[in-house]
């Protein structure tokens, strides 16, 4: 039973004002900071209401989650949403809702004496998911003459465990630089958001050092690699255009030209993964693409579209938009509200990214969220303190669980 709540002011690394929390159950505390988007959907639950987190705060009575059990993520949802009163978490903030919720379920772990995955419990076997990571970006994460497409994304298909998967994405990191220079001899090594390389290139030179990069990793190190894009589409759609417009290279394109454009690109490059190649309320674009890539081993993965949004996906499954679902608890609010969206993942036969911000914190609880609701991958950058805190925590999984499995992709 939850003992007392405390909130505090709390940055993440790239300096978004966010809300850390720590929880007392029994004898013992958990604490938890939530991360921030920056290409944030337009259904997303708000991050914090206008005055900032002190107002988050302010507005939050902890004596009102005093006795609620910690380990039951929807009983604490339950006093979140009724703390909070609005639809969107407007009153608590979204980053409030995330910090209680994940802190209250790690004081419970810790006091049953069980890792926060099982808690999670929404898997069959325990797996380790596949670490995808942006070795390149722009977008949202960058300054301009960087890419429109946001990320340019590697991940190992078949790696032997996660040391090695986190390995390959490393040296495909190191590579991609040394192919940027190549091209460019004065790349002054920048990096957005997330640690990827944010060199003055478009998305096809992007793609060419990026392929040839996890080509050459692939050869070195014997794991093979994927490539996929997190186009994060909503940030290049102008609505009053009706066309995506990739202002870095002068392309426009009607919802017709992107589709053909993401097909041509999937082809060309043997992507496996695409993220948001739309924008987030195209759902009839998104059926389409997603039955074009279907049988061509493409994964196609709803962000903005889905928004950790049980109600979105049931409406995406309907029509057959995407196959698979970025997870990100701070999309929904608070833990519990992500993980009905991961059963009904599961229910619908999607496959779950479980995902960082782009404004992340020091906290590692996303690989626990990752493994206990069976994603087959996390979307946690290649590089970084904020990055690596969670892949060291899949290493520590790993490893007090000598036999357990890596994921496979299966598209
Ligand atoms: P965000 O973007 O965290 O800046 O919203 C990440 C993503 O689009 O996957
Ligand atoms: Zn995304």
């Amino acid at each position: 039973k939850i003992v007392e709540v405390k909130l505090r002011l709390a940055f993440t690394g790239r300096g978004d004002e966010t809300v850390e929390a720590e929880v007392r159950a029994g004898g013992s505390r958990g604490r938890a900071a939530a991360p921030a988007g920056a290409s944030a959907g337009k259904h997303e639950v708000r991050h914090l209401p206008p005055g900032g987190a002190a107002e988050a705060i302010r507005s939050f009575d902890p004596s009102r989650m005093i006795g609620i059990d910690a380990s039951d993520p929807r009983a604490v949802t339950a006093a979140l949403r009724s703390i909070d009163g609005t639809r969107d978490y407007s009153r608590i903030g979204g980053a409030t809702a995330y910090a209680v919720s994940v802190a209250a379920l790690e004081a419970a772990s810790i006091e049953l004496g069980r890792p926060m995955y099982e808690l999670i419990g929404l898997y069959g076997e325990p797996r380790i998911p596949l670490p995808l990571g942006n070795v390149l970006g722009g977008g949202k994460h960058a300054g301009g003459g960087a890419p429109d497409v946001q990320e340019f994304l590697v991940f190992p298909l078949d790696p032997g465990n996660i040391v090695d998967a986190v390995r390959a994405n490393l040296r495909v990191h190191t590579l991609v630089r040394k192919g940027i220079e190549r091209r460019d001899p004065s790349f002054p090594a920048g990096k957005g958001d997330e640690g990827a390389w944010a060199p003055r290139m478009g998305t096809i030179d992007a793609l060419e050092v990026v392929s040839e990069a996890a080509a050459a990793a692939s050869d070195e190190l014997g794991v093979h690699i994927g490539l996929g894009l997190d186009v994060a589409a909503s940030t290049i759609w102008s609505p009053s255009d009706g066309a995506y417009v990739y202002g870095r290279e002068g392309r426009r394109l009607d919802p017709e030209g992107q589709i053909s454009f993401m097909e041509e690109l999937a082809d060309r490059y043997g992507l496996k993964y695409i993220e948001d190649p739309l924008q987030e309320d195209d759902f009839e674009g998104f059926a389409e693409i997603t039955r074009w890539a279907k049988g061509r081993g493409v994964l196609i993965v709803g962000d903005d579209l889905l928004v950790t949004s049980s109600s979105r996906l049931e409406r995406a499954a309907s029509m057959g938009a995407a196959a698979g679902a970025i997870l990100k608890v701070n999309q929904a609010g608070s833990l519990g509200e992500a993980m009905d969206f991961a059963r009904a993942c599961r229910d619908r036969g999607y496959s779950i990214v479980a995902s960082h911000r782009s404004g992340d914190t020091w906290d590692s609880h996303l690989a626990h969220v990752a493994v206990g609701t069976g994603a087959v991958m996390m979307k946690s950058g290649v590089v970084g303190g904020e990055r690596m805190s969670k892949h060291m925590e899949l290493l520590r999984i790993a490893e007090a669980h000598p036999g357990i499995g890596i994921a496979r992709l299966r598209i």
